[in-house]
């Protein structure tokens, strides 16, 4: 009897350190997202935008980029600000070809954190 009782405790209790070693140890997809998003960023769209978004560079003062967290880019729908980066505008270069819609998508997320 008295076995009985302790085996489901001892299976919660191991259930319990695994959930807890799996969720340390594994990053969460979203810091994933982020860390991939940002290192595209930083790659492709920084030297403009700047690494923080402020747009504070040679090449953004030279274009005239606006900070990305402007009320004009706020007020921005995602198709739109979406639509620059896969289409191109004024100076800035189309996406769409080189790095497809998916990453695009996550390079706009990535802009209004920036923006925030
Ligand atoms: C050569 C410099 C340059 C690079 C590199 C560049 N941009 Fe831009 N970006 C601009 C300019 C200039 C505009 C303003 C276009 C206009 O309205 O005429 C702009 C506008 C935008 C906008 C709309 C926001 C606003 O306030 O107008 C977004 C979003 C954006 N860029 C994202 C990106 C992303 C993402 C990348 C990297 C994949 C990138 N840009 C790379 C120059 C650049």
């Amino acid at each position: 009897m008295k076995l009985l009782n302790k085996k489901p405790v001892l299976l919660t209790l191991t259930a319990g350190a695994l959930l807890f070693a799996i969720s340390v140890l594994t990053p969460s997809s979203d810091a994933a997202y982020f860390q991939s998003a940002k290192s595209l960023y930083l790659s492709k769209c920084a030297v403009c935008h700047g690494n923080d978004g402020s747009a504070n560079t040679a090449k953004g003062k030279e274009l005239k980029v606006r900070p990305l967290n402007s009320a004009e880019f706020k007020k921005m729908t995602d198709a739109k600000a979406l639509e620059i980066i896969l289409k191109g505008k004024g100076k800035m270069e189309a996406y769409e070809k080189t790095l497809g819609k998916e990453k695009c998508e996550m390079l706009l997320a990535y802009c209004r954190e920036l923006g925030k």
